[in-house]
């Protein structure tokens, strides 16, 4: 076994146990204080890109075209400034979040991301392990590798569902049953996949649908012995929960990968009958065009995601900030909005929230830091958000974190128009 290595179990209540790939100090010498080596996620992000796969790591880090919303979300959020204040006394920040009828830790959670626990084996039910022990949201995506009667037990009250919508009627209303029996309380519909993206660094690592396994992988794999064992000892990857339905489709061609069965592309009456289907908090993710919000507002969402999926769909819109600024606008004060979209940091936090969000989330991120640490990355993830949440709303002599936009300064980009 490598050094350092061992196979901790996440327990599930009352169920079986699914193993977890940690990278625990071997007891010889004292434990390594991950805020001293990894002070932020920009240290994560290297030390992964450093310890997994090429192909996985072009899976995780690559958007669409030419990747120019990347920056365009990372700038957008740069933008945004803030006038400190001064002689306010001590402070204490107070993080906790009421959304949807729910209290978290923190105003940021868990993005649903396919393929998870290809990123980092074991990865949904690190991320659920940590989102339940921090209180704060875990989503699980339909593409996920394990299913929603495995994680949901160890995400308990903090799980939400993403819905990849089915194509199939029967077996979209049987994802959500089996959702809402694995104690899911929150479900998100995703609809900014009208079909397929190209995702270029991924054509050139070789990754394809469905997957093969190519020799140059495979020597990629053999040059990262950490991930390589941890694949070997949770399971290769797959997609557990839509490959039961493949199964029981009699109509699908033998050689069909299970997105086979996902119909990418929902219209208003996909999205009415999901409604009709699910008696708990629904939001929809991915709505970048204000036009939309009151719409899917009367339609019966519940909370909207300003997304523009971490820039992996569609290379030519706008910043997905932009984007959550006017979406306030369109919807009045009382919509609650959740932005994705570059977060890294505490201050990209407030500075969403500032922006419009009620809530905010990672995609990449928490996998950049499983990458880094194994399972024990998530929880430091969180240390990091939370520790800088506080570092600058002290500086804003902010208690609660929506009241940061009162000390929003004019933008930069404008300046010269003032
Ligand atoms: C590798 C990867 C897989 C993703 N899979 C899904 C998915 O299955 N469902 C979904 O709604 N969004 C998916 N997303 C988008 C994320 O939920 C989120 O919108 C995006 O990552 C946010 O940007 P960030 O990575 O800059 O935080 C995925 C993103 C990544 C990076």
């Amino acid at each position: 076994m490598v050094a350092g290595a061992r196979k901790p179990e996440v327990v599930l209540r009352g169920a079986a146990t699914v193993p977890v790939y940690n990278l625990a100090p071997p007891a010889f010498y004292a434990p390594m204080d991950p805020s001293l080596k990894y002070p932020a996620l920009s240290d994560l992000k290297a030390a992964c890109k450093a310890r997994v796969p090429w192909f996985v790591w072009e899976y995780l880090d690559s958007a669409t075209g030419s990747e120019s919303v990347k920056p365009r979300n990372r700038a957008a959020l740069e933008q945004v400034l803030f006038r400190p204040a001064i002689l306010r006394g001590p402070i204490t920040p107070d993080l906790t979040t009421r959304f949807l009828g729910q209290d978290y830790a923190l105003p940021v959670g868990v993005a649903p991301v396919g393929m998870s626990g290809l990123i980092w084996p074991g990865a949904e039910a690190a991320l659920a392990g940590m989102a339940q022990a921090r209180r704060i949201p875990y989503t699980l995506s339909t593409v996920a590798t394990q299913t929603p009667e495995t994680i949901g037990p160890i995400a308990g009250d903090m799980g939400w569902f993403q819905l990849y919508p089915p194509k199939d009627p029967d077996i979209r209303k049987d994802i959500l049953t089996r959702a809402r029996n694995a104690g899911f309380r929150v479900l998100v519909l995703t609809v900014d996949l009208p079909g397929p993206s190209r995702r270029e660094r991924q054509l050139r690592a070789q990754l394809a649908i469905p997957p093969r396994l190519t020799p140059s992988m495979l020597w990629q794999v053999a040059q990262r012995p950490r991930w390589a064992l941890g694949t070997l000892m949770v399971g290769t990857p797959r997609l557990r929960l839509m490959e039961e339905y493949l199964k029981l489709d009699g109509n699908a061609p033998s050689t069909a990968h299970p997105g086979y069965l996902l119909r990418a592309a929902p219209d208003w009456d996909y999205l009415h009958a999901v409604r009709d289907l699910w008696d708990g908090p629904l939001v929809i993710k991915g709505v970048l065009d204000p036009a939309d919000g009151p719409r899917l507002r009367d339609a019966g969402a519940d909370a909207l995601w300003v997304s523009n999926h971490g820039g992996r769909q569609f290379d030519g819109g706008p910043a997905a900030l932009d984007a959550l600024r006017d979406m306030r606008a369109a919807v009045g004060p009382d919509m609650p909005l959740v932005y994705d979209g570059g977060v890294e940091s505490g201050l990209d936090v407030l500075r969403a929230l500032a922006c419009g969000a009620d809530f905010t989330m990672l995609g990449r991120g928490w996998h950049y830091a499983l990458g880094a640490l194994g399972a024990t990355g998530a929880g430091h993830l969180a240390d990091i958000l939370r520790d800088d949440l506080i570092a600058n709303m002290v500086q804003l002599g902010a208690t609660r974190a929506e009241h940061v936009a009162e000390q929003l300064a004019p933008r930069q980009d404008r300046r010269d128009e003032m």
